[in-house]
């Protein structure tokens, strides 16, 4: 039993010769028509994700609710389009993001503008379009939009981003509620209630709702019922009228086969139970629930697919099998050490296992997509796939080395469609001087 594909996209299959299919689609002739690397989201995985979550929110959630995808994990103008056609929100962070959302067609009544540091243009597009909140993430933050509103005259909704003093338990670098963090006005200090006396007062903006983001890769949930009693308490003590609230996104996915997978519904419930009884004890209606996931919709959906290329051992025994992508394109083991497996795509592995590192073509001994792990012999132009590369690779990758980024393709009933083109290096512009084009 190949228990690996667990971890792939629901569709996953391989025939009687051990070859992968995705959405009924074969990896080798997908790589021989789009090429390689090549990136896969797998439509019906990706949905199905999101179907869990609903139904979650609707046995669960007695008040409105509304699911806002969180672009950073994964955004091109093709993804964005899907997204919108599911009908869900977007959560934005650069002009970048926002002008995608704009094209893919979102209501700016269902985009959230989030981010530390929002740039004086980056706002002005967003109060233009008439987005529907602007996220405030600080005191500086406030008085500059109240001044651009005021010189617009023009009213902004708003929310206030609340960092509640929670910590969860993942990466340091994706712990983001607690009281260190970079993001958010803290409870603790009295910022967040200066936030919110600010812009009760203020003519221009509306305050409409408050949010929170205690991390990223998260499965406990109980520090988001935590984080929500603590906004709950704030409004209170500020006499907010809370019409509007979202603990963010953050919840986990499953890398290994050792891991867990975080539950959705029990994160839905928790949260649930918490506000019911919150609210219940104040006498309040319950708020409208914004949930922000990224990961937990697109992760487990992608799937990267490389070629082999080199194979040797190191002089310590190791048998290293290079592939043509690497940390270009998923930076994710040199930045964080986090954790892969892989599989053979053409075959089931036969033979003696050997002690592997699978790593990448890029010039640093970083570039290891799995430091560690047991492969057969493999040869040059066998493909190798990963699974769970929707969130946070791609979104993160870069040009290191002058690499081409690879091609996206979105996989639906039998059907495969472009969704980024592969970057061609004879087409690029952005290294050349535009005073000596040739
Ligand atoms: N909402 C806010 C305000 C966020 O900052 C984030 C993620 C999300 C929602 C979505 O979180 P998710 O559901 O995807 O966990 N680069 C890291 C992850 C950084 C997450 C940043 N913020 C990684 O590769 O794992």
């Amino acid at each position: 039993m190949d228990e690996v594909l667990k971890l792939f996209p629901i569709t996953t299959r391989r025939d009687p010769k051990g070859r992968m299919t995705i959405a009924g689609q074969s990896l080798r002739e997908l790589v021989q028509q789009y090429g390689s690397p090549l990136y896969l989201y797998d439509g019906a995985t990706l949905r199905s994700q999101l179907a869990l979550l609903r139904k979650a929110f609707e046995a669960e959630y007695r008040g409105g609710f509304e699911i806002t995808y969180a672009a950073k994990a994964y955004f091109s103008l093709e993804m964005a389009k899907r997204m919108a056609s599911m009908g869900l929100g977007v959560d934005v962070v650069s002009l970048g993001e926002l002008k995608i959302a704009g094209k893919a067609g979102f209501s700016p009544k269902r985009v959230h503008f989030h981010g530390n540091n929002k740039t004086v243009p980056e706002l002005l597009f967003a109060m233009e379009w008439g987005i529907s909140d602007i996220v405030v993430d600080n005191l500086s933050e406030l008085v500059l939009l109240e001044f651009l509103a005021s010189e617009k005259k023009k009213i902004i909704n708003i929310w206030l981003r609340i960092t509640p003093g929670v910590k969860v338990e993942t990466h340091q670098y994706w712990q983001t509620g607690d009281i260190a963090s970079k993001f958010g006005l803290p409870i603790n200090d009295g910022q967040a209630s200066e936030g919110i006396r600010f812009a009760q007062s203020s003519r221009w903006l509306k305050l409409r709702g408050l949010h929170t983001h205690v991390g990223s890769q998260v499965f406990d949930t109980q520090p988001y019922a935590e984080a929500l009693r603590r906004l709950i308490g704030l409004a209170e003590q500020e006499e907010f009228i809370l019409a509007e609230l979202s603990p963010g996104g953050g919840l986990g996915v499953q890398y290994l086969l050792d891991d867990k997978m975080a539950d959705a519904v029990d994160w839905v419930q928790t949260m649930s139970a918490a506000l019911e009884h919150e609210c219940g004890k104040r006498g309040w209606p319950l708020p409208k629930l914004l949930l922000e996931p990224g990961r937990w919709l697109v992760g487990q959906a992608g799937v990267a697919v490389y070629s082999v290329g080199a194979v040797k051992f190191s002089s310590d025994g190791m048998y290293i099998v290079a592939v043509d992508g690497g940390m270009a394109d998923n930076p994710r083991p040199a930045m964080y050490q986090a954790h892969y497996v892989a599989a053979l795509a053409d075959r089931l592995p036969s033979g003696v296992l050997k002690r592997a590192s699978l790593v990448g073509k890029y010039c640093e001994s970083g570039d290891q997509l799995i430091p560690e792990l047991k492969l057969p012999e493999v040869y040059r132009g066998e493909l190798i796939a990963m699974p769970v590369a929707g969130a946070y690779q791609l979104s993160m990758s870069s040009n290191y080395n002058m690499a081409s980024r690879p091609a996206v393709l979105w996989l639906e009933e039998g059907r495969a469609e472009v969704m980024q083109r592969r970057e061609n290096p004879d087409e690029r512009g952005w290294w050349v001087n535009d005073s000596a084009q040739d």
